[in-house]
């Protein structure tokens, strides 16, 4: 069983780190901030009890799974003994190379250097390593114990016995790895961000409402979540970066994100982290409620 460490104790990390410990992998999940490691713990215990309710796991299993977490606020002694390094930390680029410099230095000779990243290409990742054949993205999904992918991104060094590494670990999580090709936003990211994008513009320019708009996604398309109710489950923010990344990956002005999103970001309303986006989120709570902004039939030109 590979020893594993996850850097970044945030939604994504926290998620990893729970889905490679239920596999019998023991974690150890690294954050700067003791406060996220704590809050960490606690969420990944609650999304264990909520799979254990529902009869999916034994108590045994659930308590041997938190058992299998380490934390630790130290960087290079939590990557030391580690066979794969999965980074989950903040979207910054230059957060994430300064980061992959200092796992780079720590970690043991031929450990795999992954990133979550949903857009930072992961070759330019790999340049400021001295193990570019070992870097490579292992894109999960959000909520990690519920969603069966893995967009797994080879950059342009990243050796084939890297990749085959990856896969098999994980198909070993119960995921479904798919090998993809570093390009911005990769392919997950490329399709899902115009099509939220889209849906941003459509209720700029009026034609109908937030709830209409997923609404019609949802009935019409069997997506579980509306475009709109995704973008802010994502992170307004989020949404935006990708959007950027592509926009100037491409040059292409389709990628040019709408500018109610960029409003909105500048204005703070990030979605479900901030408590209000194209919806209000209270927490704990399920109900769909249209941010005050928003309501109405079809506001024209939401501005
Ligand atoms: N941990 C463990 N289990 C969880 C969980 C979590 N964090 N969240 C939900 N679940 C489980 C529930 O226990 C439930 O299990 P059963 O089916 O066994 O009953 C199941 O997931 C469904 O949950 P709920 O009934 O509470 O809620 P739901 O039916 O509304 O489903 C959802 C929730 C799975 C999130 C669903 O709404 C959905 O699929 N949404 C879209 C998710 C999506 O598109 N994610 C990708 C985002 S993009 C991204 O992550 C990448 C990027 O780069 C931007």
């Amino acid at each position: 069983m590979a020893q594993v460490t996850v850097i970044g104790a945030g939604t994504m990390g926290n998620g990893i780190a729970h889905v490679f410990a239920q596999n019998g992998h023991d974690v150890t999940l690294v954050d700067v901030q003791a406060g996220a490691l704590e809050r960490a713990l606690g969420t990944i215990a609650r999304n264990l009890d909520r799979i254990l309710a529902k009869g999916g796991i034994q108590q045994e299993e659930r308590d041997a799974t938190l058992g299998r977490i380490a934390t630790s606020t130290d960087l290079a002694g939590g990557v030391a003994g580690a066979d794969l390094v999965v980074e989950a930390a903040t979207e910054h680029e230059e957060v994430k190379l300064n980061l992959f410099r200092a796992i780079d230095a720590a970690a043991p000779e031929g450990c795999i250097l992954a990133s979550n990243t949903s857009s930072i290409p992961i070759t330019r990742i790999a340049a400021v390593t001295g193990r570019p054949d070992l870097v490579i993205g292992m894109h999960f999904m959000n909520p990690v114990p519920v969603m069966k992918l893995v967009e797994v991104i080879r950059g342009y060094a990243t050796s084939d016995a890297t990749t085959a590494q990856v896969m098999e670990w994980s198909r070993a999580l119960g995921k479904v790895p798919v090998e993809v090709n570093d390009f911005p936003g990769f392919v997950a990211n490329r399709i899902l961000m115009p099509m939220i994008n889209e849906a941003i513009i459509t209720l700029h320019e009026g034609v109908a409402g937030v709830e209409e708009i997923d609404t019609v996604m949802k009935l019409g398309m069997a997506h579980p979540m509306g475009p709109l109710q995704l973008a802010d489950f994502i992170g307004l923010d989020v949404c935006l970066s990708i959007l950027r990344v592509m926009h100037e990956g491409f040059g292409n002005p389709k990628y040019a994100p709408c500018p109610l999103l960029v409003n909105m970001v500048t204005a703070g309303r990030l979605g479900a982290k901030s408590g209000e986006g194209f919806y209000l989120h209270t927490p704990g709570s399920k109900e769909l409620v249209v941010a005050p902004r928003f309501r109405g039939a079809a506001v024209t030109a939401v501005q």
